[in-house]
């Protein structure tokens, strides 16, 4: 009895909408529980409604935070609560059983356990729950901008007379978006204007007039729009029209009045946030006729220069350097044009100065010449491109840098619209030379020690030097009567026997020129080599390394001295009488000019013709010999220097090798730089 009616004022004193639902009790209650006995219960409350424990009665057994016997409480699965030892009635109605309650929706839960000893029985603890709404409204979180209405399982935001419930349901907003189409004159003002403006308030004013006029806003003086204090907009007008946004605005101050909106469409928008009491701001609206801006388009110049320009009048823009006159998209090559100002206030024809674009430089499409960076290069007048070579065998000629230019054209810095070329490295050798070798006399080459050497198997043996990535040079006699496209030579080589493999190169012939002044035919019975000279093209580039790599070619004016010691090279006969296998080289020098006109009457017993295009050279028991020719002659003589080297002369002629002359014919290359230089031009186009 004493329980029940203590239970009714429990019950009405915590709230009126509570309902009972259980009871909850410890194992044993009320006589006692026994050691090692635990329980555990749980319930939750439904949607928008709280869960709440009430406890009439707590006997256990006391410890230090309730170490050895514990009732232990959990909102959503959070500790809550933990109790032990005895508390009266009083004490549980006051200040333990307020905070027994779920969050709205959710759930409670109870963990009870004993240890193993009591030194005395304890009765236990004994409780019920009840469930009641969950009043929303209390919850700070409740996020209603206005007012907030609990009801059992829920709540609902409400507005002040003039507010609007937004489709948030939430926030309270003022209905101030009006249309004012067609009116050439009227007021635009915040809402409630001159009383302060609403909170949360998303105006906006369409104004719109006939399309020859443009609308002006003057906007009153009494202007008060929130604003923070470094300047930002809390609360805004802003002007808009199709092409531009004015503001946002805000603070104490007006926008400049008149405002021109060159535009017949303006859209004022009034933006507030949720706080605040400021008074707002309020325009008026007329028209005037549309005028042009003084500016046509960006990066011009227009002339006559005018603050404005009306209906009718004509200006001539004139596109900055680097610009040039956009039509419709497309880039002409003018820069200037004429305009009008049209009825509408817009100029036309509508064309704008854009930068000129230098498009993709003209880079050759052999891969020789490269742009550095993986990205497509910007274009545009002042952006800049920068050149390199493939490879370390070719060095850049000119500047690396170059930049699009107001005439659209890529230039370096020194002036050039010509694009920088990659010219091949030449004349040295990347393998170190230990000098130390026949030819007649002669010592084996290392592969890479003459990297420019050429071989001719067939129809005759003889060698070719490389002089750039698509031409060799050899002698006149040696592809005399060879059809242009039939000839093969091999690089990259010292073993004649090989003629194919893994570093062998095979360079096929697309074109044989024989210098004019040769004169051609068989060279059984010939008693003239003059102009002894003949250049090849490859039908394709050579790809460089370190064993195939081009000689230059002599200073035109260079000249060969008396005693100049040079190196000859070549797979020709060595004194055992018969071809060379591996490449060999000696060091030779040049004879004097009364020692080459003793011209060895030997040849076939032919008095044989000694011109200036060519010069003798030999040494005790070296000379070139029968299958050198073609071959390179370079000065200065091969040694560890590493070079540069050039081809001082091509293996022509001499009286047979064995006959102890020691005194072989060359051609002298220097005489002919010029014809080699311009027939290369010439065949490889510009
Ligand atoms: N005419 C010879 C050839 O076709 C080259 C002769 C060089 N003779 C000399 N004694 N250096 O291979």
């Amino acid at each position: 009895m004493f329980t029940l009616s203590l239970l009714g004022v429990l019950l009405l004193s915590h709230s009126s909408q509570s309902t009972l639902l259980g009871w909850v009790e410890s194992p044993g209650y009320p006589s006692g529980y026994l050691p090692h006995s635990s329980m555990n219960w749980s319930r939750c409350a439904p949607r928008g409604h709280a869960l709440s424990l009430r406890l009439l009665h707590l006997d256990l057994e006391d410890s230090q935070d309730c170490e050895n016997d514990a009732l232990k409480v959990f909102s959503d699965g959070g500790l809550i609560s933990v109790l032990c030892g005895k508390r009266d009635f009083e004490e549980l109605h006051s200040s333990v059983n307020p905070s027994l309650v779920s969050s709205s929706g959710g759930c409670l839960s109870i963990s009870f356990h004993s240890d193993f000893s009591n030194p005395r029985r304890h009765t236990g603890f004994k409780g019920f729950y009840t469930v009641q709404d969950f009043d929303e409204c209390e919850d700070q979180n409740n996020q209603c901008s206005q007012f907030c209405h609990n009801f059992v399982g829920g709540y609902r935001c409400s507005c002040r007379h003039g507010y609007l419930l937004a489709d948030d349901k939430h926030t309270c907003t003022v209905s101030c978006t009006e249309d004012l189409s067609g009116q050439n004159s009227g007021d635009v003002s915040s809402p409630s204007w001159s009383g302060s403006y609403a909170e949360n308030a998303n105006c906006v004013s369409t104004l719109s007039v006939e399309n020859h006029l443009q609308l002006e806003l003057h906007f009153s003086s009494t202007f008060d729009v929130e604003q923070s204090a470094d300047g930002e907009c809390i609360d805004a007008v802003t002007v808009e029209t199709p092409s531009v946004t004015l503001g946002p605005f805000c603070g104490s101050s007006p926008p400049p009045s008149p405002l021109l909106t060159h535009s017949h469409h303006v859209r004022i928008r009034f933006t507030s946030d949720g706080f605040g009491a400021n008074r707002g701001f309020s325009l008026h609206f007329r028209t005037r006729d549309k005028v042009c801006p003084a500016v046509v388009t960006s990066h011009s110049m227009v002339t006559p220069q005018r603050a404005e320009h009306h209906q009718g009048q004509m200006v001539t823009v004139a596109c900055d350097a680097g610009y040039v006159v956009n039509s419709q998209g497309v880039q002409t090559l003018t820069s200037q044009f004429e305009a009008t100002c049209d009825i509408t206030g817009t100029w036309t024809p509508g064309y704008t100065c854009e930068p000129v674009d230098c498009g993709f430089p003209d880079v050759p499409a052999d891969g020789i010449l490269q742009l550095v960076g993986s990205e497509p290069p910007h274009t545009q007048y002042k952006d800049q491109v920068q050149f390199n070579c493939s490879s370390k065998y070719y060095r850049l000629d000119g500047d690396d840098t170059y930049t699009c230019n107001a005439s659209g054209e890529w230039m370096s810095a020194d002036g050039t619209t010509e694009l920088p070329e990659c010219t091949a490295v030449c004349g040295q050798p990347e393998s170190f030379f230990a000098s130390a070798g026949r030819i007649l006399g002669g010592q084996n080459a290392k592969l890479g020690q003459i990297p420019w050497q050429l071989l001719i198997k067939s129809p005759n043996r003889g060698g070719a030097s490389l002089i750039s990535d698509r031409w060799a040079v050899t002698a006149a006699h040696v592809v005399d009567g060879v059809p242009e496209t039939s000839l093969r030579l091999y690089g990259s080589l010292v073993d004649a026997r090989t003629s194919s493999g893994p570093g062998v190169a095979v360079l096929n012939s697309k074109r044989i020129i024989i210098h004019p002044g040769y004169t051609k035919g068989t060279h059984t019975e010939r008693t003239n080599f003059d102009n002894d000279i003949a250049l090849i093209r490859f039908s394709s580039r050579v790809n460089f390394g370190p064993n195939l790599l081009p000689i230059c070619l002599p200073e035109p004016d260079r000249g060969i001295w008396e005693n100049e010691q040079g190196t000859v090279s070549g797979w020709g006969m060595t004194e055992k009488q018969h071809k060379a296998a591996l490449l060999k080289y000696a060091h030779i020098s040049a004879y004097s000019l009364d020692e080459c006109q003793r011209t060895p009457t030997t040849l076939s017993n032919k008095a044989m013709t000694f011109t200036n295009n060519m010069f003798c050279a030999g040494a005790t028991g070296k000379d070139s010999c029968q299958g050198d020719s073609g071959g390179p002659f370079v000065l200065p003589m091969l040694s560890s220097d590493g070079g540069p080297y050039v081809l001082g002369g091509i293996v022509s002629w001499g009286p047979p090798c064995r006959s102890g002359d020691n005194k072989g014919y060359y051609t002298k290359v220097e005489n002919y730089v010029e014809w080699i230089k311009h027939t290369m031009k010439t065949e490889d186009g510009p």
